[in-house]
């Protein structure tokens, strides 16, 4: 008897939710302002009642109306980075950059698998995507893949991360604090890179680079423009197409892109329960 084949789970969002201004506010008061993101300190250091603030590992996170602590928002997370301790780490480097794109094809991005072989087939070609492990974490994600053997490692001249075990110093790190942080780490950086919602069409990438005391701030903010840049290219492209009205997300791969569906998934979870008049419906 033939069987069909398998299908993700399908929690599609709609091309409007990829530029109209009522998605952008509905987003803005159901979902960000209800949880946590990476925060720079002065703008922690004078935050007013308005916005709570709180710590992990050194680094500065704010919310306007957080439905849960920053400990539980992490959840496993911090566990799932591995050996990485950014506390023992300073901020060596950092830069704004802003694309004509919305936020969520940028998160969409990182935490796609496939395009790992296409869009950096030369910036990351020194890792092994086929042994790419990835899981979700609640609504956080996280990533490992190993470095090729006898490849060089992304920023492999900067100073070498002390603390890292064996498994973190030949690998690449990727993960996601839901719904706006990606972080990424390897053997002399764990960067974060939050993408903040300026307009329904205007993202600003907050890159804030941390390394061992001493380390290169511009060469290890170069590396992390390096792929960055690759995938703001990719979603502003992206982002010129969803108005057409042939524009529409197609069947998405089972596992590689399960993270995707999970991303609409949570968002949607988050919407429409609380607005039943929403247009969402
Ligand atoms: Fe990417």
């Amino acid at each position: 008897m033939a069987m069909s084949a398998p299908t993700a789970p399908v929690h599609q969002l709609p091309a409007e939710a990829y530029f109209s201004q009522e998605w952008f506010d509905l987003e803005q008061e159901h979902v960000h302002a209800t949880t946590w993101h990476r925060i720079d300190p002065e703008v922690a250091a004078r935050a007013s009642g308005s916005l709570a603030v709180d710590t992990w590992e050194g680094l500065h996170f704010g919310s306007l109306r957080p439905a849960q602590s920053l400990a539980d928002a992490l959840g496993a997370l911090p566990e799932a980075i591995g050996s990485f301790r950014p506390s023992e780490l300073v901020e060596v480097g950092r830069t704004d950059l802003v694309a004509a794109c919305n936020w969520k094809l940028f998160i969409e991005n990182h935490i796609d698998v496939l395009h790992l072989w296409y869009l950096h087939d030369e910036s990351l070609a020194a890792y092994d995507h086929t042994r790419f492990e990835h899981r979700s974490l609640g609504e956080n994600w996280a990533s490992y893949e190993p470095v090729r053997p006898g490849s060089a490692a992304l920023a492999d001249s900067a100073p070498p991360i002390g603390h890292l075990d064996e498994r973190d110093r030949a690998g690449l790190g990727a993960h996601l604090l839901f719904p706006d942080t990606p972080m990424a780490t390897s053997a002399s950086f764990f960067l974060t890179y939050r993408a903040v919602a300026v307009e329904p069409e205007v993202t600003r990438v907050e890159v804030r680079v941390l390394g061992e005391p001493g380390s290169a701030g511009s060469e290890l903010v170069a590396t992390a423009r390096s792929f960055i840049e690759e995938d703001l290219d990719a979603c502003v492209r992206i982002q010129q197409a969803v108005r057409s009205s042939h524009f529409e997300v197609g069947p998405l791969a089972l596992d590689h892109e399960r993270p995707i569906t999970a991303f609409h998934h949570q968002l949607l979870r988050r919407i429409i329960p609380s607005n039943p008049e929403s247009p969402l419906r």
